[in-house]
């Protein structure tokens, strides 16, 4: 390992935000897909936005490295009903294997101390999986799924329909299907989203999706027929000629593989789902990878 510079860890204040976001974005852009690499002009508001609520929600969770004056390195985490989340976490390529992770990871973590169980969506980088699994998180293996959406495969009969958040009803769904999969709702998350681009859709009664674009971004459902016509209705939404994509699909979640596959969409292993405690099934489940 080089000589590391002189690097404070210290909490993410609201100035931080935009260079915190140009620093996470940096560092993750590496791992998406060309196709999949969202206009700057529309990406950076969502990024600075998503920072801000979660430093908003979780001031405890939010983590900055700092080099020479400037930011090196961001985790934010956060906590939901008792669930700790790694919600975002980079350095900058020019700091990378000096320790910083490390270093900025331990406070992210510690404010889950006490937490009953947590989840973290990982990249492929082995230094992010070294950290994750050494902190006593258990490796679940993902593919992800991507295409072109071919119209013509979506089958008819769609049942899923747009979230009103005025709706108890749908709250109430939202809720229960997001403590059914993971042992706790998503809270003030369902609300951001909506800030940040993300297209609610429910099944009343049975679970929740949010697309972009018809990808969907999370999926949490009572039972595996209810996701599958929420993710089925996620990518009806997608505009013509669009290239889609499912994220962080683990072994439990077959439901999502035959989605999948009966779309034609293709295969492809992605970062590991790491997770510890009590969590629910983690199934009928596609996790966000803002808020988990
Ligand atoms: C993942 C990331 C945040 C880690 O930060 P970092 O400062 O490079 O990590 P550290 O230097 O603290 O290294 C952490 C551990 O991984 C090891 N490591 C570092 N780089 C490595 C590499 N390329 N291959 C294998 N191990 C590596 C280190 O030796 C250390 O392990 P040890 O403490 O047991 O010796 C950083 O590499 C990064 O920003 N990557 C791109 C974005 C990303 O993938 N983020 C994670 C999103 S889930």
């Amino acid at each position: 390992m080089a000589a590391a510079p002189f690097v404070t860890i210290r909490p993410l204040r609201p100035e931080d935000v935009p260079e915190a976001d140009l620093v996470a974005w940096g560092a993750l852009r590496r791992a998406v897909p060309p196709e999949q690499l969202p206009d700057e002009a529309v990406r950076s508001p969502r990024g600075r936005g998503r920072i801000a609520h979660v430093l908003a929600t979780d001031p405890g969770g939010c983590w900055v490295a700092e080099a020479g004056g400037e930011v090196v390195g961001v985790a934010l985490a956060i906590m939901r009903e008792g669930l700790w989340g790694l919600s975002l976490f980079g350095v900058r390529a020019d700091h990378h294997a000096l320790g910083i992770g490390t270093r900025l990871l331990a406070p992210a973590l510690a404010y889950g101390d006490g937490a009953r169980s947590g989840i973290i969506l990982s990249s492929e980088h082995p230094a992010a999986m070294r950290q994750y699994a050494r902190a006593g998180f258990t490796l679940h293996p993902a593919v992800a799924a991507a295409g072109m959406l071919d119209r013509a495969l979506l089958p008819a009969g769609l049942r899923s329909r747009p979230a009103d958040l005025s709706d108890e009803g749908d709250r109430a769904t939202i809720d229960r299907a997001s403590r059914h999969v993971r042992g706790a709702s998503h809270g003030a998350d369902v609300d951001a989203m909506g800030a940040f681009g993300w297209e609610l859709l429910v099944l009343p009664g049975q679970g929740w999706a949010a697309h972009r674009d018809g990808s969907p971004g999370l999926v949490a459902a009572s039972t595996a027929a209810a996701a599958r016509d929420l993710a089925l209705s996620c990518l009806a939404s997608a505009p013509g000629g669009t290239s889609v994509h499912l994220d962080f699909i683990t072994a439990a979640n077959q439901w999502a593989v035959e989605v999948a596959l009966d779309q034609r969409l293709a295969l492809s292993p992605e970062g590991p789902v790491f997770a510890r405690g009590a969590l629910g099934p983690m199934a009928p489940y596609l996790p966000s990878g803002a808020f988990l």
